[in-house]
């Protein structure tokens, strides 16, 4: 049994990790037993301009979920990140910028970093942007990216970074939705050779009703392809930014006040802006980058995500930048020009930590091993895996082929909502299993629930959640706080629930199992089937739309639909194309259909819930184990779903 296999903890690993089995143990222990003393101690790892006193602070009851971490502390994360380096390490490189073209690369010192960050803060503040006001980002994999974050937190505004690939209609309800003043976005970026139109997005989506809040447009010259103008509206990078003063005195901001807005889909409704805070969230990031990826002074480190996701955020940006990390930013795409591309950025900045998702894995084992002949990556000591569950097969490759049978392999469970990692094995001090995610980070107190909410002892399956808080922890969504409470402490009294479904074997090692609800994970994206169902019945050629995942051997998940047609539309393959079209325009590449299939009818329960559970099992071909189709008010409809399904 796969389950079996473990890899011992390396000896050599071991003897200069931070954390080894016995600090693990002690370590755990304490911040479980006596979260207030833990937690006032690791609060010392970052820079406050008034030390908390007040640590903890934490209410669960979903009459009044209350999330409070060193309530009375005040600091600024730019300063952590950016200025108690400067004496220290100021000519340390801080970001090597990998472009998407391997001739292009350069170093940004800490003190480049930090000065291009008063700079652009200066500019803001030209721009009348105040404390707590939202700017949105739009941004390219370019170190300005990370200017822009840390520029913001800077003043005391709030970031909103909007995944590059998101279309100018998930733009738009993201700039509404945040209330925001100001976008930073560039020209076009580059991926694998190809230009994207971000102005041109931008453009596009500021056409649309409720922008209007939105005054200006802040534009980095990338590529001085093409674009429109808007005169008075929209202004160049360069000409607001370089004529400023390198310095600019830090805010002094709350523990509490918040650091980013970071949208993310869930099982209904629009996408929701999860809300996070400055002084735990920091201290969470920081801590977790050093000791689940060992990060010993002067490492390189590389984490393949793009900061439009949380994995950006607390693992390209703020962990390791607070950390005085040297953290590597790449633009491109691993398979440009070549698959071997990955493995020779390796090679050329001498990585040390590699993190990066099961789907990249999956997507380099199908060219089968001499993928990486290009590369040696013997620079590798501690490899990383997060967004989705990794399958053994993927796991085993990723050890034997990309880490040469020498790196322990990291898999890090967690969610845009928790901040940092939580379930991770720590390269020096946890015996890995391939395809779990191990044991939780201090202070994470995981538990298994029936879904009558009782808790489940011992080896079982069951619904993931998290006892107690944690510093990282999202406080709410934004403008919304019932839903925040709605989502994540109602369904179990006196837990969050993450949403994933969990097994833990006999050793307390945690396997995520996947969602549990009805998001999907596609490519390690998390996708709502309801944003892709509301946009498909928006097109008048559909009368219902329903949207499910099928496992698929890349992706981990695709995207299977059925749709039935209005009255008068008949099906084709034209139409199929232009529903496709018409999803990825309406939200983003990134949700476009792998399969769809035409449906006179949906399998219904006779109160008219649409029974999602028989669509997975037809999408995965699973037909033999339906279960009750009994309570269907028609069950000959699924007769001819079987019959007529796409995914053969
Ligand atoms: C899934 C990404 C298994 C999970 C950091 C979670 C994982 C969702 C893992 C959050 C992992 C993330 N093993 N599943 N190591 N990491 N997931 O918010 O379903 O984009 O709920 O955050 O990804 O996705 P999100």
């Amino acid at each position: 049994m796969t389950d079996q296999k473990v890899y011992p903890v390396r000896d050599d690993i071991a003897a200069n990790a931070w954390i080894d089995r016995e600090k693990y143990q002690a370590l755990y222990k304490q911040s479980v037993d006596d979260p207030e003393g833990f937690w006032a101690e690791q609060a010392k790892r970052i820079e406050w301009f008034k030390a908390p006193t007040k640590i903890k602070h934490t209410s669960y009851d979903p009459h009044d979920v209350d999330i409070r971490w060193f309530e009375d502390g005040t600091l600024n994360a730019s300063v952590s990140c950016l200025d108690r380096h400067l004496e220290t390490r100021g000519d340390q490189t801080a970001i090597i910028w990998e472009g998407d073209d391997p001739k292009d690369s350069k170093h940004v010192s800490y003190r480049e970093l930090h000065a291009k960050t008063c700079q652009l803060a200066n500019a803001l503040k030209e721009l009348g942007v105040r404390k707590g006001d939202v700017v949105t980002l739009y941004m390219p994999m370019i170190p300005e990216a990370a200017v822009a974050m840390l520029a913001c937190a800077r003043i005391g505004a709030v970031h909103s970074v909007v995944f590059g690939g998101f279309s100018p209609d998930a733009l738009a309800q993201r700039i509404i939705g945040a209330d925001s003043k100001l976008v930073i976005t560039a020209d076009e970026s580059v991926r694998g050779g190809k230009q994207v139109p971000l102005k041109d997005n931008v453009d596009a989506a500021l056409t649309r009703k409720g922008t209007e809040v939105c005054e200006n447009v802040l534009v980095v010259k990338r590529t001085g392809g093409e674009i429109e103008w808007k005169e008075g509206r929209d202004l160049w990078y360069h000409d607001l930014v370089d004529k400023q003063a390198t310095d600019c005195p830090a805010e002094e901001m709350n523990a509490e006040d918040p650091l980013f807005i970071l949208y993310t889909s869930g099982s209904t409704g629009a996408p929701k802006g999860l809300k996070h805070t400055t002084g735990g969230y920091l201290v969470y990031a920081s801590l977790t980058h050093q000791y689940i990826f060992d990060y010993q002074d002067g490492e390189v480190y590389w984490c393949t995500a793009d900061v439009g996701w949380v994995t950006g955020h607390s693992y390209i940006v703020y962990g390791p930048l607070a950390n005085g990390a040297i953290t590597l930013m790449f633009e491109g795409v691993p398979s440009y020009p070549t698959h071997g591309r990955m493995g020779e950025i390796v090679d050329k900045h001498k990585v040390n930590i590699l993190y990066t998702a099961p789907t990249a894995i999956r997507a380099l084992m199908a060219h089968g091993d001499g993928v990486m002949d290009s590369s040696k990556r013997d620079t590798l000591r501690v490899m990383g895996s997060v967004g989705e569950p990794i399958n053994p097969e993927a796991w085993e490759w990723y050890y034997r082929v990309i880490g040469n049978s020498k790196c322990p392999i990291v898999d890090t469970w967690w969610q845009t909502e928790t901040g940092g990692i939580m379930i991770a094995p720590l390269p020096g001090a946890i015996d890995l299993k391939p395809g779990s995610a191990t044991l939780p980070f201090f202070g994470v107190q995981p538990a298994l629930l029936d879904s009558e909410g009782n808790e489940l002892k011992g080896a079982v399956e069951g619904n993931l959640v998290i006892s107690d808080s944690w510093p990282g922890q999202a406080r709410s969504i934004w403008g919304d706080h019932d839903r925040f409470v709605q989502t994540y402490f109602s369904t179990y009294k006196g837990y969050y629930f993450t949403g994933d479904g969990c097994r833990r074997d006999e050793d307390g090692y945690y396997w995520i199992t996947g969602r549990v609800d009805d998001v999907l994970n596609v490519s390690g994206h998390r996708m709502g089937t309801a944003e892709i169902e509301s946009s498909l019945v928006a097109h008048e050629a559909v009368a219902e739309a329903a949207v499910v995942g099928f496992p698929h051997d890349i992706k981990g998940q695709g995207i299977y639909i059925y749709v039935t047609l209005t009255e008068g539309y008949e099906p084709s393959d034209e139409l199929k194309k232009e529903l496709t079209l018409w999803v990825r325009k309406d939200i983003g590449p990134i949700a476009s259909p792998d399969v769809i299939q035409w449906a006179p009818g949906l399998p219904k329960t006779r109160s008219g819930k649409i029974m999602r559970r028989i669509l997975r099992k037809i999408a995965a071909n699973e037909t033999d184990g339906l279960g009750d189709t009994s309570t269907l008010a028609d069950p000959s409809v699924v007769d001819d779903l079987i019959e007529n399904r796409a995914n053969r």
